[in-house]
Parts: structure tokens; C-alpha cells; sequence
């Protein structure tokens, strides 16, 4: 929409704002000791396990683990995009948001233009919902919507209306340049006309509830059946779902939300009492509609109807749905009789009915391996290794994590073999994936206190800087690890341990960065002062380093005994010696 918003203003913010302020503000806080809790906001607890630093800029809560800076907080708390969080965030500490320069700068909206364009399709929206309740042509609509089922209250909670079947009737009571920039009109050889005429009118809300465009369909079998907004400044159908805001307005944390095609699919299920279903806009289901509806829900079910071109479509999803699962959440498949869709199927079976399919529909795990199996003979070596093949695309997509290993493992069963993890080519499951998260996760403890050390307390790079550290050679569990935060902190020098975090936002250590600056370093407890830290911290790092170089001369010294050293070793060998008789050793 506009230019990135640059990382200075991101980092300043984070160190310019107090988290314990932000979180007071929306889950008030108690002091105790160094730290304030509150019962977790993300969990339900009888207890307060949520709790917030200030040193830190951390929120954790030792219950659930979430655990993230003022941008996560505001992300998961109030289900905003990093942007919008962004912007929130700014709003609280009464800053405005620059953008960098964009390649166009003449596509960049004005903040007061974009103002005008929700407001204008609120208007519009209300202009339908007055010509459907009070014009005499409305009533033509309103018998259409009594035949389909959809009683006043419905109506009401989705803002029905409908479109005056005249070519001027926006544009004789609204700004036509407007009209035409927010999708509502087309320009025609210099005159306006209303894009939508003699239609029932269905605003499409975003998940705040600002009117963001429309869909409408005619009384009758004219086509097109269903005109929509095309994608305006504030609408791309990539990104926003039809009856979102009415379905969070119902329950803001529904235990799942299902995906469906139409418009009057998520109007009917609504009237039937299942409240927890959204529509693509003509769309297929894109991975951004999944982002979005997770910050919602752990649980999506895709519902398609039965015939050839609702299977099409369902397969068609896998790829997003891959792409977004990780462990903890679940997408379920469900495919429905034949000729029908949901709007039809819940009034004939009534909500229990339609229920009970939800909670039997499959989970993808089984969708997908039924699906692809079923073309293929899996008694065959040659089915067998196109499974694989198949599968492969897909599993790429996957997240680290069980879920992920699971899937493999029943790949691995299907084909009755032991290839997998199918990116790595013939490592084995086990041998590679659960082995490498055990090393990120469970660092022996020296180096994990050190980086931990390093991640809360940020400043401490000063101390790494004066050692002038000769790396060649060293090895020690999470160097790698180590090394990275070294250079992200050199090169950034965060103010504190949330901007830190900030630069690890999606990035493959962000999890096990977010950890260490969780970790409880103190064993008893009580805050220690900045000299104790660089004492501990000093130390510590001390400690490491001369076992990584004894370890380092030894190795070269068993070597020279059975082979020469080459010219580096030679020299590496050299240092070390002089490090070790300067006493350093
Ligand atoms: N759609 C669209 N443009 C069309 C046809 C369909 O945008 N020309 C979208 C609409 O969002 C519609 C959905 O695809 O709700 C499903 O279309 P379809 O199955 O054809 O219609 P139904 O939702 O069953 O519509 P209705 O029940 O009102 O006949
Ligand atoms: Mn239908």
C-alpha cells in the first residue's frame, strides 16, 4: 500500500516506549519485585503467571510460554498484523509512522484520503440499507431475502441493503470522483455510472468492521449472478473474508472457524445459529486468509462442496495450508454431498446436522495422504516413490516441529521406507530433525548462560569487544548460535533486549532467541546489579573460551604427532601458544 516502514523508527520506538505502561493499559499489572504480573491474558489461570520486565521489555508468562516485546504484545493481544501493531504501538507513544520512499511515490495514499474512502463506503452502505427498508423498489429485495430465509435481525447484523436499479443514484448524492476511486462507480466515457444496479447489496467488513467493499447479487437468474468491488485501495480479496467482523463480534475467540464460498453460506449458518464461518470472495483461499484467520482460531475447516470443482478446490488449498500450519494448529477438510452448499445443506439438516459433519470432517493429515494414495498403488514400488514425489512439494512447506515429524512418519509408513526428511535428502527422521532441536534447545550450560547473558543484557557486547576474540578454531556447543547474536548486536546495538528480539522477528532463531531472553538466570531469584552481570558474564565467557582453546591446542597437538600441520594450523598453533603462556590460559 505504501513504503516499508523503516527499521531506525521501529527500533526507536521499542526503546522509547514502556512496555509495562502498554500491557497496564490493557491488562492492568502488579508489582512485585522487579517484575509485574497479571494473569494470563493468553491462558486462563487462577494465578498470575504472566509476567512483564521492564529491564527486559519482555512480556513471558510461565505458564503458557508465550512470551515476545510491545509489537507481540499488541499482535496476539488485539490480532493485529505486524503493521497494524506497529501502528498502534506509535499511536501510544503519540508518534506518527514515516514510510520509506516507495518506487511510486504517486501511489502512496494520503492518510486523510483513505479516511475518506471507509467513510464514504459507510455512507454507501447506509444509502443501501435506507433504499432496501423504504423504497418502494426495496421491497422486491425484501422479498427475495424473507424467500431465502434471512429475517430482519439477520439482515440488520450484516448490513444488508440494496442497490436502486438506476444508473445515477450513487452518483447524484456522493462525490463522483470518489465513487469511482473506491470502486463504487465506473468511470464511462467522462460520465458516472454505479456499478451496482437492482442487486442485493452485502458490505464486506474488515476484522475492525470498517466497510472495505460489496458484493451484490441480482433477484433473479440474470447474470452475473454476483458482482463484486474490484480491489481498491483498501480492499484486496487476497486478504479480507466475508463475515469476519460479524463472526468475532459473536465471539471473539471462536474454538474454530470454518472457510466457506458464498456470501449467503456464512448469512444462512449465522441465522441457524453456527456462527463461526467466514467466505473467500470469489477467490481461492489464500495463505494471507489463513494468517489472518489463525490470529483468531487454532482450528480451520475448509468447507467445499462434493462435486468435481469443490475437490479441485480443496486440493488447491493444500498449499497455503501447509504453508501456515505449525504445531498447535489444525485444519480440518470437509467436502459436502453432492448439489449442495452450506446455505442449502444447513436448512435441510437443520444445525445439528451440519454440526456434527464439522466435527466429523477430516483432518488434513488424513485428507491429504487419502487423496494423493488414491491414484496412486501404493503395492507397487513405482506408487510408491510418486508418493514421495508428490508429497514432497508440500512437506517443504512444513514448520519445524512435531506435527511436521509426524507427517513424515507416516509417509515413511506408506511407502515403506526410511528416506525422510524428504528436503534432506537420505538423512533419516530421526537422526536429523529431532537431534537438531535437542542442540538449539538444550545448549550445555555454559554457553547457553553466556548467550542468555548476552540476549538479556544487550550492552554486554562492550565486554566481547575488548576481548578481541580470535575465533579460528574454536568450537563449542552453539557457536554458531553465538556468533549470529554477536553480529546482529554489533551491527544494530539494540537499546534493550526487545529491540533485539525485534531483528528476530521470522527469522529460523527467533524461538530459540525468545527463550533465552526468558530464561530465568538467577538462581535466587533477586535482581543483581549491572557489575554483577559483567562480572558473571566476563567470567563466564573467560571460561568458555580457554576450554575452546585447550580444546583447540590439543587437537593440533595430537595432529602434529601423526601428521604434519599445515601453514594455518601452524600459525593457529602459534597463537594459541603465545595466549596460553601470556597466561590467559
Ligand atoms: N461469486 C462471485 N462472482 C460470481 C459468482 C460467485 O464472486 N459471478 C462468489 C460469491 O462470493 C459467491 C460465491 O462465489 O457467494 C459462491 O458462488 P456460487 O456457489 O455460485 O453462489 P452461491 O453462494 O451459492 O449463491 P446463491 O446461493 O446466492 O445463489
Ligand atoms: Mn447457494
Amino acid at each position: 500500500m505504501s513504503g516499508r516502514i523503516p527499521r531506525y523508527f521501529i527500533d526507536d520506538l521499542l526503546a522509547r516506549v514502556d512496555i509495562v505502561d502498554l500491557i497496564d493499559s490493557h491488562v492492568p499489572l502488579k508489582k512485585t519485585g522487579t517484575n509485574f504480573v497479571a494473569r494470563c491474558p493468553f491462558h486462563t489461570e487462577k494465578t498470575p503467571s504472566f509476567s512483564v520486565s521492564r529491564n527486559k521489555q519482555l512480556f513471558h508468562c510461565f505458564g503458557c510460554g508465550v512470551s515476545g516485546n510491545a509489537i507481540g504484545f499488541l499482535m496476539d493481544f488485539s490480532h493485529l498484523d505486524f503493521v497494524e501493531a506497529v501502528e498502534d504501538l506509535a499511536t501510544f507513544a503519540g508518534v506518527d509512522v514515516p514510510r520509506e520512499a516507495s518506487d511510486h511515490p504517486s501511489t502512496i495514499p494520503k492518510k486523510e484520503n483513505i479516511n475518506d474512502h471507509y467513510q464514504l463506503l459507510e455512507q454507501v452502505a447506509a444509502f443501501y440499507v435506507k433504499s432496501l427498508r423504504t423504497d418502494e423498489a426495496g421491497k422486491k429485495a425484501v422479498n427475495y431475502l424473507k424467500a431465502r430465509g434471512v429475517s430482519d435481525e439477520l439482515a440488520k447484523a450484516f448490513m444488508l441493503g440494496y442497490a436502486p436499479d438506476e444508473w445515477q443514484a450513487l452518483a447524484n448524492r456522493f462525490d463522483q470522483n470518489q465513487l469511482v476511486q473506491a470502486g463504487m462507480s465506473v468511470n464511462k466515457d467522462g460520465k458516472v455510472y454505479d456499478r451496482f444496479r437492482g442487486r442485493v447489496m452485502y458490505p464486506i467488513r474488515d476484522k475492525r468492521g470498517r466497510i472495505v467493499g460489496f458484493g451484490g447479487r441480482v433477484l433473479d437468474d440474470s447474470l452475473p449472478k454476483y458482482l463484486n468491488s474490484p480491489e481498491t485501495l483498501v480492499f484486496q480479496k487476497g486478504k479480507e473474508v466475508y463475515g469476519l467482523f460479524e463472526l468475532l463480534r459473536n465471539n471473539s475467540k471462536p474454538k474454530r472457524i470454518l472457510i466457506v464460498e458464498g456470501y449467503m453460506d456464512v448469512i444462512t449458518l449465522a441465522g441457524s445459529g453456527i456462527h463461526y464461518s467466514v467466505a473467500t470472495l470469489g477467490t481461492a483461499t489464500s495463505q494471507a486468509h489463513l494468517d489472518l484467520l489463525f490470529r483468531f482460531s487454532s482450528e480451520l475447516v475448509f468447507c467445499f462442496d462434493g462435486d468435481k470443482a469443490g475437490r479441485e478446490a480443496a486440493w488447491r488449498a493444500m498449499e497455503p495450508a501447509f504453508s501456515t500450519l505449525k504445531d498447535g494448529r489444525q485444519v480440518r477438510i470437509m467436502l459436502l454431498p453432492q448439489l449442495h452448499d452450506p446455505d442449502s445443506l444447513v436448512r435441510e439438516e437443520a444445525a445439528e446436522g451440519f454440526t456434527e459433519r464439522v466435527q466429523q470432517s477430516q483432518p488434513l493429515s488424513d485428507y491429504f495422504f487419502d487423496t494423493l494414495s488414491g491414484e496412486l498403488n501404493l503395492n507397487e514400488m513405482e506408487g510408491r516413490s510418486q508418493l514421495i514425489n508428490k508429497a514432497k512439494p508440500y512437506f517443504e512447506k512444513l514448520s519445524q516441529g512435531v506435527f511436521r515429524d509426524m507427517m513424515f512418519a507416516r509417509l515413511n509408513e506408506l511407502t515403506r521406507t526410511n528416506v525422510l526428511d524428504v528436503s534432506g535428502n537420505s538423512a533419516r527422521l530421526n537422526a536429523t530433525s529431532t537431534s537438531n532441536r535437542r542442540h538449539e534447545s538444550r545448549l550445555p550450560s555454559l554457553p547457553r548462560l553466556i548467550i542468555a547473558l548476552l540476549v538479556q543484557h544487550p550492552e554486554l557486547i562492550n565486554k566481547v569487544e575488548q576481548k578481541e576474540i580470535i575465533w579460528d578454531g574454536l568450537e563449542f556447543s552453539g557457536i554458531q548460535l553465538f556468533r549470529d547474536i554477536l553480529a546482529v548486536v554489533l551491527e544494530t546495538k539494540p537499546a534493550n533486549t526487545a529491540v533485539l528480539l525485534e531483528h528476530y522477528r521470522n527469522h529460523p532463531n527467533e524461538k530459540v532467541i525468545k527463550d533465552l531472553a526468558s530464561l530465568s538466570l538467577l538462581t535466587s531469584g533477586q535482581s543483581v546489579a549491572a557489575e554483577g552481570v559483567e562480572n558473571e558474564f566476563n567470567d563466564a565467557l573467560d571460561r568458555l573460551l580457554t576450554q575452546a582453546r585447550e580444546a583447540c591446542l590439543d587437537r593440533l597437538l595430537a595432529k602434529g604427532k601423526s601428521k604434519s600441520l599445515d601453514r594455518v594450523e601452524k600459525e593457529l598453533l602459534r597463537k594459541l601458544l603465545v595466549i596460553k603462556h601470556s597466561g590467559a590460559i
